[in-house]
């Protein structure tokens, strides 16, 4: 196996493995790598459903994707698909975020293999949370440190949904006004991976409300701020889809973005998440 970091931040691409027919050894190679680099991202791999879900699984039990419908036979994988013919529409994960922090156990991480890809555009982004973390000055570590912060399920609910008229695909069918997804959930701002020891910024547009105990108004300036610093171009990376590719995230320790600008071309992936536990 070869591994190449894709960027100075985060992001490395895999070589030389059969995803469904992996040793111990390679195994253990790519928990490790997964460790280091944060994405990991792996070209020409032919899985089945049942294979992709014995991968996930190698980082810790499959967990359901909640408000998303389900692929047919499939209760954990999920079709994240836009057609050629569907234009000008809001599509899956096309925002800044780390997955589903609404719930009290986010996914510790999350597996997108693709099956289908535009001859260009249609990339996804990555950006390192250690990287975003680190670099803030010891002040405003300081002025964070212990501060929680309360998330919800925007898109689902039925407070902070979006507009009614927001054109939405027909083929990802994604529950809305759901008062389940309106329950606040608080999270540590600083978020202390289990693994590594290392403390990573958790705050992410899609899902982060507010400070805990502050009003929405009082924490805006400071989210934004958090927001717009997370992503600096210095402490991401881009994937470049090809058939068949395979990308693997740490939702502990890093934000993602799905680019959607390939209009007119489709594009279907199976997405499988890992269960995570409690920040
Ligand atoms: C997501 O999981 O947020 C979607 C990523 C993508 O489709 O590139």
């Amino acid at each position: 196996m070869q591994i190449q970091p894709v960027a100075g931040a985060l992001g490395a691409e895999i070589a030389g493995a059969d995803l469904a027919r992996l040793s111990n050894a390679d195994t253990a190679a790519i928990q490790d790598a997964f460790r280091d680099h944060l994405v990991l991202f792996f070209r020409d791999q032919h899985l089945t459903p049942e294979q992709q879900m014995d991968f996930t699984r190698l980082f810790g039990p499959l967990q359901v994707t909640p408000f998303v419908k389900a692929m047919d036979g499939y209760p954990y994988i999920v079709r994240v698909l836009k057609e050629a013919d569907e234009k000008g529409i809001s599509t899956f994960g096309n925002a800044w975020h780390a997955d589903f922090t609404s719930l009290p156990e986010p996914p510790l991480g999350s597996v997108l293999y693709a099956l289908e890809v535009p001859a260009y555009g249609g990339d996804t982004m990555f950006a390192n949370m250690y990287a975003a973390y680190d670099a803030l000055s010891a002040g405003m570590k300081r002025m964070l440190e212990g501060l929680k912060a309360i998330h919800v399920g925007k898109p689902y609910g039925t407070k902070y949904g979006p507009p009614r008229d927001m054109k939405t695909s027909r083929s990802i069918e994604i529950e809305r006004n759901r008062p389940d997804a309106d329950i606040e959930v608080a999270h540590p701002v600083v978020r202390t991976h289990p693994g590594t020891g290392r403390k990573s910024l958790f705050v992410n547009p899609i899902y982060t409300l507010r400070f805990d105990g502050m009003s929405e108004a009082e924490s805006q300036g400071l989210l934004e701020f958090l927001y717009a610093h997370a992503i600096r171009p210095e402490f991401t990376c881009r994937f470049r889809w090809s058939r068949n590719a395979l990308a693997l995230w740490d939702n502990r320790c890093t934000l993602h973005y799905a680019v959607n600008d390939y209009d007119g071309s489709r594009r279907l992936m199976h997405r499988t998440m890992v269960a995570g536990e409690r920040p």
